[in-house]
């Protein structure tokens, strides 16, 4: 026979509290506590799955605490199913508990076998759920190469490639639009190196001013120009051994593109102000959302040093060409935020997944993980609707369904229309689109659409 199950009760009346576990005992292993203190400890060593709490815990006092054992409960577990046992005349205070994240709530007098049945139904759910987390995060670890999140096929090849070139030396162009994760693949082939120990340095050449930026690669020797009050070692020198990325490359001035041509020829260059030689043994990786060749046709970019650069090369591909990994790495961003700032765990509705999956995403990646950075603690509840997306309504949002999906979403379009028709007469509504009744609320069911009554 498996274990019994942990099931935490929480009453602060003796008596009561004896009936219960009489009650349930048999079918669980229950803990007892009778006083707030008490009850956290056991919740945070015994991890119930489930937890009975009586809202009023002691005559003279209020409400209050009993909710904020309950909030306490699910700050410490969110996915801790919290059954709260109220009085008759405490309505109010349930309703209260049943917004902050209790799953249900029994009123007294106690019934043992239909309060076992609604404890039984909660350890179902718990379970559920349990599983269901336990699948994501599978399919998380199936679905990602360290921080790289993806299980496109276009994706999966940008992991062959990280492991192709990563154990050689070999200069690597990385192309894609801008917030495609060039740094993070840049990054990732020097993680699985065996420089991996070793600095991983990154220059940006955009960022860097142009009479700043040889002195920032090479470095320079004291008063070599105005300014420079002392020796200072260069991006090249301090990389020795590891890896050096080059964001950018396509801003790099055409006085540099001579100079990197000459390291990635002879391992060798001099400070600025200097003739001393120093060699480094440093691997280029290098980045652009430029079209390089482009460039190089234009005159702008050194066709030497174009060749040289482009020994291998990957186009990562924009997000819109991800196909379902959008959702993957928004699922995740949300994950990794609320863990970021400490708050309890938030998952994005279906609505909200499908307005993320019909965007355009010109920034990509990183315009997501601003957005979900927002809509993580702008949400006010646990779920993150569309509203806190914040989707600008005037962009352009292009339609990246599967035929299934859009299929739904037009269903779910039009039962709604319907119900608003016919002011949620379900037959009514039924009707009008050609289906019996049952099978209209079955389609209900489906799209978790909610009706105020029967009608
Ligand atoms: N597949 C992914 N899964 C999870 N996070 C990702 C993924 N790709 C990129 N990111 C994240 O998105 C952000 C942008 O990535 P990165 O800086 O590597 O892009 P980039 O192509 O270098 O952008 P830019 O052109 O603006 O420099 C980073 O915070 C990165 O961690
Ligand atoms: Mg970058």
């Amino acid at each position: 026979m498996s274990r019994k199950a942990s099931l935490l009760i929480v009453e602060d009346d003796r008596e009561t509290l004896k009936q219960l576990e009489w009650a349930f005992s048999k079918f669980y292993k229950v803990f007892k506590a009778d006083n707030p203190k008490r009850a956290i400890e056991l919740f945070e060593v015994e991890k119930p799955k489930v937890v009975l709490l009586d809202i009023s815990l002691s005559a003279d006092s209020e409400e209050k605490e009993g909710l904020a054992l309950l909030e306490k409960f699910l700050s410490i577990n969110p996915i801790t199913k919290v059954i709260i046992v109220t009085g008759h005349d405490e309505d109010k205070t349930a309703i209260k508990a049943i917004r902050l994240g209790a799953t249900d709530y029994y009123v007294k007098p106690i019934k043992p076998p239909e309060l076992r049945a609604m404890v039984e139904r909660a350890f179902h759910i718990a379970n559920i759920e349990l599983k269901s987390i336990a699948n994501s995060r599978r399919k998380l670890e199936e679905n990602r190469y360290g921080d790289i999140i993806g299980s496109c096929p276009e994706i999966k090849k940008v992991f062959n490639f990280i492991d192709s070139v990563a154990k050689t030396d070999t200069t690597v162009l990385i192309l894609g639009e801008s917030g495609t994760g060039k740094e993070l693949v840049a990054k990732a082939i020097h993680e699985q190196s065996h420089r991996k120990d070793k600095p991983f340095v990154v220059i940006n050449c955009s960022a860097i001013p142009e009479n700043l930026l040889e002195s920032e690669l090479f470095g320079h020797e004291k008063g070599s120009f105005t300014g420079a009050y002392s020796q200072k070692k260069g991006k090249f020198e301090l990389a020795e051994d590891g890896t050096i990325f080059f964001d950018e490359i396509g801003e790099i001035p055409p006085i540099l593109q001579v100079k990197l041509l000459r390291f990635l020829q002879e391992k060798e260059f001099e400070r600025v102000g200097g003739t001393k030689k120093y060699k480094v043994n440093a691997r280029i990786i290098v980045a652009t959302n430029r079209d390089l060749k482009k460039e190089m046709e234009m005159g702008n970019f050194r066709e030497d040093l174009y060749y040289r650069l482009n020994v291998v090369s990957i186009t990562l591909p924009p997000l819109r060409e991800r196909g379902r990994d959008v959702i993957l790495i928004a699922r995740y961003l949300v994950d990794k935020y609320c863990e970021e700032n400490k708050i309890p765990p938030k998952s994005l509705s279906r609505e909200a997944e499908l307005e993320i999956r019909k965007y355009n995403w010109p920034g990509n990646i990183r315009e997501l993980e601003n957005l979900i950075k927002r809509a993580v603690i702008m949400s006010p509840s646990n779920v993150i609707f569309p509203d806190a997306l914040g989707f600008d309504q005037s962009t352009d949002s292009r339609e990246i369904l599967t035929l299934k999906e859009a299929k739904e979403e037009i269903e779910r379009k039009y039962l709604l229309d319907a119900l608003q028709r016919n002011k949620g007469f379900i037959s009514r509504a039924a009707k009008d689109l050609g289906v019996s009744r049952g099978t209209f609320y079955d389609l209900l069911k489906k799209h978790n659409i909610e009706i105020d009554e029967e009608k």
